[in-house]
């Protein structure tokens, strides 16, 4: 089943309310940039490359009814707004710098027709998203030599995360097409819950069998045997390999080091940062304390309690044992092999 959790339908981003599902399906629809911002910081859209598509879509709305150098004075207040709305993704930066390009190279163009220019390269960064993520999933299932196999991912890097299809879970749904005997173990991903909330929904919505387990219990499941791989996504890879994601991660990377199973990132070129040269060198979002203090709007801590509420953690390069792209594959030392995907030469 498709779930394309952004759309660019009737000169306005569709987006679903993440932060509702699995119970309800609720579609919100923004015709301002700063909205879209909003859905991004709220995290009603969520996932690397999902808000790269949906900040993409945002420049084009932001830009709307302009040209010229007002154009370019507006992008730069639409980009700085955009790009402020969470800071680990480079997804969202790569997406809205690409449009300022786009925008440069077309400032002789009237309003209505810069407007069509940046809506098209939105859709086209939409387009190339989906493309990705079934490309990528066809390098990361021939990594898969279970079969069966059971995959440990944590947070949810799916359809929800992305144009469609997903990164990580594109992976468990090219292992399946390709006749593998796929099932999944979801960490819950304590605090946002997006492994219990939607990992498992789209799973289920694909009917990939899934198995929930909250974060600390991911030690005893690899301790038992029996785990093909853990599978993640990313927010951003640095030049030598080093990766941020979801919160909780890290531990999860040591633990499968610990117990001998693989550990392979799902990352589009677009998650890629080489210029960031390490893991020191990436921002860290940190949350609001709310998101530990409440568990479905219900408080389970006493009012008052300190927080620290880290979005992200980075897992050293030494412990990932592959990096899957659309381009193939890339195995350590990630300074060449990354460089080399990025450039096109592998
Ligand atoms: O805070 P989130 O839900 O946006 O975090 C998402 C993740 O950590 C994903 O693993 C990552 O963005 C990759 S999604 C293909």
């Amino acid at each position: 089943m498709a779930i394309n959790p952004v759309q660019w339908r009737a000169d306005s981003v569709r987006m679903i309310d993440q932060r509702l599902l699995p119970g309800r399906e609720v579609y919100r629809i923004y015709k301002d940039y700063r909205a879209v911002a909003g859905a991004i910081r709220s995290m009603v859209v969520r996932g690397a490359p999902a808000i790269g598509v949906a900040a993409a879509m945002g420049v084009a709305l932001g830009i709307r009814g302009t040209s010229g150098a007002r154009a370019q004075a507006r992008f730069a207040v639409v980009a700085r707004r955009l790009k402020a709305a969470r800071p680990t993704a480079v997804n969202l930066a790569w997406a809205v710098d690409r449009m300022g390009r786009v925008l440069e190279a077309n400032l002789s163009l009237n309003a209505p027709g810069l407007f069509a220019r940046l809506r098209r390269e939105a859709l086209a960064i939409y387009e190339e998203d989906l493309a990705a993520n079934r490309a990528l999933g066809a390098y990361g299932a021939a990594l898969i030599n279970d079969n069966p196999a059971r995959i440990l991912t944590h947070c949810n890097a799916g359809a929800l995360a992305t144009a469609g299809y997903g990164t990580a879970l594109g992976i468990v749904r090219a292992a399946r097409a390709a006749g593998k005997q796929v099932s999944v173990i979801a960490d819950e991903t304590r605090p946002f819950l997006q492994g219990a909330r939607l990992t498992a929904w789209e799973l289920k919505k694909d009917r990939i069998p899934v198995t929930l387990i909250a974060d600390n219990m991911a030690g005893l499941v690899l301790s038992r045997g029996g785990i093909s791989c853990v599978i993640v996504g990313t927010d951003r890879v640095a030049a030598n390999g080093d990766v941020a994601n979801k919160i909780g991660t890290y531990p999860l990377a040591v633990m499968a080091r610990r117990h001998a199973v693989p550990l392979y990132v799902a990352a589009p070129l677009s998650s890629i940062d080489l210029n960031c040269p390490s893991g020191a060198e990436i921002p860290i979002e940190e949350r609001a304390g709310s998101e530990l203090t409440t568990i479905g709007g219900r408080r389970i801590a006493p009012a008052g309690v300190g927080t620290f509420n880290p979005a992200f953690d980075v897992t050293p390069a030494e412990l990932v044992t592959a990096i899957v792209t659309e381009r193939g594959v890339a195995r350590p030392p990630y300074t060449q092999s990354l460089a080399a995907l990025k450039a096109g030469r592998a």
